[in-house]
């Protein structure tokens, strides 16, 4: 976005793979099925990319890399590189995302600088190309930022999609179409890691509501920040309570994309925690692992950061955008467990466990949005260590109400790549929320953690449909992915930019 991207050029060619100007061809293969047809791959590269698979050294399995040369100077390409599909019975339009971003992180390793992946079937060429993009920009993302070694690797530089040499001039038109979508969903997924990445002390409140007004002015979104003063006005005691144990000051971000036209409902509301740093507060973590809550405000930043991939899609739909951001720390203010607040709805929470700071930001953030006129509300969170329990690293907990509304964001995070599993929300588990002196607690114990944690955060979503998604385990690989590295995964982003075309599907 606004950053470092801006010199990539992207584009969709229908040519013969020996004649696009491009530092590695991306050759995808099917796991089982014989190479691709063309013969003269196999004289180009001298009969390697044959011997690779009667020797069985490339199989075709899923993130199978096999690079080789192209020895052939009729061909603009130096390289080439087979790229495993795997099994064609267990094809998706994800794999081909992911499997675009382990050839392009491959190739980042031996700093090709130009990819041009080829793509010849051209069924669902819209979606595939979408997803090609959007792969290889991911792959393109550099979590190193405070490196100062001068061998970084090098930035993406030309990505070129290579049709079959005969596609029509419509299927390179979808295609061109799709994959701007790709590099804006790409860079706006890299940007939410970024912004993941930055830890505690470069990114307060204060300098993430900087960043934010930044994208957005990039992005042509509307932004509003509010103050420690506006905030406490509008009655936000469970936000302001987190707050004071910190010597920074939160932020409330307000993003809004009302294109001119679209109808008055639905209006999309987004709300995304950023705490920027979490200590847990009073009721403060174990120092094992504590770094990694520097990332405990990666939802806000998907929120943020689909917002400005709406904005620049020009999304059909009002959509609004709320970010609370603030550090949960251990001052000598600090809210103190047994403590009662008040949140800007009127209810009252006994803080029991200051740790579960997410919960009481977020409470009044659904609020707000319910405020600026949000007719379908959707959150997302690193809310509860349970969720990790629960589903591991693999998958986003999905909760909510109606079940139509759920299905509708499980759809789309189907359609963008993004796991999530629906999880139940009994009613029966309310009552490890009961407190005896206030409306409820902040903490349900250690049962079904993940759940309750959702349940409290149903108490502020009024009555209308509404959707969270726990990103706890998922918005950090611990363990770097043949299609991921070590780092912030953007989780949630391309969900959230995809949703903001299904309005049509909305129960109401
Ligand atoms: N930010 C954490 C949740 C978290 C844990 C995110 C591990 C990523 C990895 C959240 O604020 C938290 O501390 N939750 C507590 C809640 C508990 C006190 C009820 C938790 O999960 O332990
Ligand atoms: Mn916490
Ligand atoms: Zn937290």
């Amino acid at each position: 976005m606004a950053t470092v991207q801006n010199a990539i050029t992207i584009e969709v060619l229908a040519a013969q793979p020996s004649a696009v100007e491009t530092d590695l061809l991306i050759q995808p293969v099917f796991e089982g099925e014989p190479l691709p047809a063309d013969d003269s791959l196999v004289v180009a590269t001298a009969g390697e990319i044959s011997r690779a698979s009667t020797s069985g050294e490339f199989k075709g399995k899923l993130y199978d890399l096999f690079f080789t040369p192209i020895v052939d100077s009729r061909w603009k390409a130096r390289r080439i590189v087979l790229a495993g599909l795997g099994r064609r019975s267990d094809y998706s339009v994800d794999r081909v995302r992911r499997v675009a971003s382990a050839a392009g992180l491959a190739a980042k390793h031996r700093r090709h600088e130009r990819v041009g992946m080829i793509w010849t079937d051209p069924r669902d060429l819209e979606h595939t190309s979408q997803a090609i993009v959007e792969g290889l920009i991911l792959a393109d993302f550099d979590a190193a930022q405070y490196k100062t070694d001068e061998d970084r690797p090098p930035r993406l530089r030309g990505l070129h999609i290579i049709l079959a040499a005969d596609a029509m001039y419509d299927a390179r038109k979808t295609a061109s179409a799709a994959a701007e979508r790709g590099r804006i969903t790409g860079e706006s997924c890299n940007a939410a890691r970024a912004l993941a990445n930055e830890p505690g002390n470069t990114l307060t409140p204060r300098v993430f509501a900087e960043r934010a007004a930044a994208l957005a002015s990039n992005a042509g979104l509307a932004i509003e920040v509010l103050d420690e003063r506006q905030i406490a006005e509008l009655g936000m005691g469970l936000f302001i309570g987190v707050s004071r144990g910190s010597a920074e000051p939160p932020r409330l971000i307000v993003l809004r994309h009302s294109p001119p036209g679209a109808p008055t409902a639905p209006v999309l509301g987004l709300v995304g925690k950023g705490i920027t740093f979490d200590s847990g507060g009073i009721s403060i973590k174990p120092a094992d692992g504590m770094e990694r809550m520097k990332d405990d405000m990666a939802g806000g930043a998907a929120v943020l950061c689909a917002m400005c991939a709406i904005s620049l899609l020009n999304a059909p739909i009002r959509v609004v955008g709320v970010v609370p951001t603030t550090e949960n720390m251990p001052g000598g203010r600090a809210i103190k467990p047994g403590d009662i607040l008040r949140g800007a709805a009127g209810k009252t929470v006994e803080v029991v466990n200051t740790d579960a700071e997410g919960r009481l930001i977020l409470g009044d953030g659904l609020w707000y949005a319910q405020r600026l006129g949000a007719t379908h509300l959707v959150d997302v969170a690193t809310l509860t260590g349970a969720c990790v329990v629960a589903l591991g690293k693999i998958a986003s907990g999905l909760f909510g109400r109606p079940t139509e509304w759920v299905d509708v964001v499980r759809r789309a995070a189907e359609h963008a790549g993004d796991r999530m599993w629906p999880m139940p929300m009994f009613e029966e588990y309310r009552d490890q929320l009961r407190s005896d002196i206030a409306d409820f607690t902040n903490t349900g114990g250690r049962p079904a953690g993940a759940i309750t944690a959702a349940l409290f955060l149903k108490e502020f979503a009024g009555s209308i449909p509404w959707a969270h998604l726990d990103i706890a385990g998922t918005a950090w690989a611990e363990e770097p992915q043949p299609y991921m590295p070590r780092g912030a995964s953007g989780v949630a982003v391309r969900t959230l930019i995809e949703l903001a075309w299904t309005s049509n599907t909305w129960p109401r």
